[in-house]
């Protein structure tokens, strides 16, 4: 039997393997490394800016410490989010989701996860599809998160984003992969890596899903989706994984 396509390699939080995570630094070096997409996280300022960071605080990736939901913007873009990767990243900021789509937008997929929970009655969602209409990228974008109500949300207000169920490993990600899962609008199913199957693929495919793992860099890994055939892989070293998934 011929061999499925090569997936396409999507940039985990950009090239975070080689530059801080959720940043503009991140972001062109994925793009300079050949990387078919990005992955981001994004979140509500008190004020209510859309924020790229992963984590609800800042005290992890940044110098300073506190809950994003409780910084405004304009102490969040005073925090260094480079240095604590390595020296040579110092002076990176918290991007905003426009700073991301001005300077990447339209050049290749930007997957934005909407990363409300710990508010999910917030309107992230709604802003987030002003913003992507607003800059005319509702073609290269796709949204994904692990709240199916956001994807319901996307739907209702722009039917013609592409939209991810991301679901939790093992058992906690049981009912979403499976019918309950099919009650959200979706063009994808992104499970944990690890738990896919060939059944899962085709199932998937037959109803015209794509299936996107997350985040997966082990070589022997990498090879089983490839053979597997899913759609997208989101990695954390976009050049590395290709030349797995080609080799
Ligand atoms: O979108 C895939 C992946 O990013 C989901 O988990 O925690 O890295 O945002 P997390
Ligand atoms: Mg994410």
């Amino acid at each position: 039997m011929e061999k499925p396509p090569i997936p396409l390699v999507i940039a985990h939080r950009g090239c975070s393997a080689h530059a801080p995570e959720n940043t503009l630094a991140a972001f062109r070096m994925a793009h300079e490394a050949g990387a078919d997409g990005i992955e981001l996280d994004v979140m509500l300022s008190a004020d209510d800016r859309l924020v790229v960071i992963h984590d609800a605080t800042v005290d992890r990736t940044t110098n300073g410490n506190g809950r994003v939901d409780r910084m405004p913007y304009a102490a969040l873009r005073e925090l260094d989010a480079g240095a604590k990767f390595s020296e040579a990243f110092q002076g990176e900021r918290l991007p905003l989701l426009e700073q991301v789509y001005e300077a990447l937008g339209g050049k290749f997929l930007i997957n934005v996860e909407l990363k409300n929970y710990a508010h999910p009655f917030d309107q992230l969602t709604q802003k987030v599809v002003r913003l992507t209409q607003a800059h005319g990228l509702v073609d290269s974008v796709m949204f994904s998160s692990f709240n199916p109500l956001n994807l319901s949300r996307a739907r209702r207000l722009e039917p013609r984003i592409r939209l991810g169920l991301l679901t939790f490993p093992g058992n906690a990600g049981r009912v979403l992969r499976g019918k309950v899962g099919l009650m959200f609008p979706q063009d994808a199913l992104h499970p944990y890596f690890e738990d896919v199957t060939a059944s899962m693929v085709e199932v998937a495919h037959k109803r015209g899903h794509q299936v996107n793992p997350w985040t997966v860099d082990d070589p022997a890994a990498l090879k089983r989706l490839r053979e597997l055939g899913v759609d997208m892989v989101i990695c954390n070293d976009p050049a590395a994984a290709r030349l797995i998934l080609e080799g």
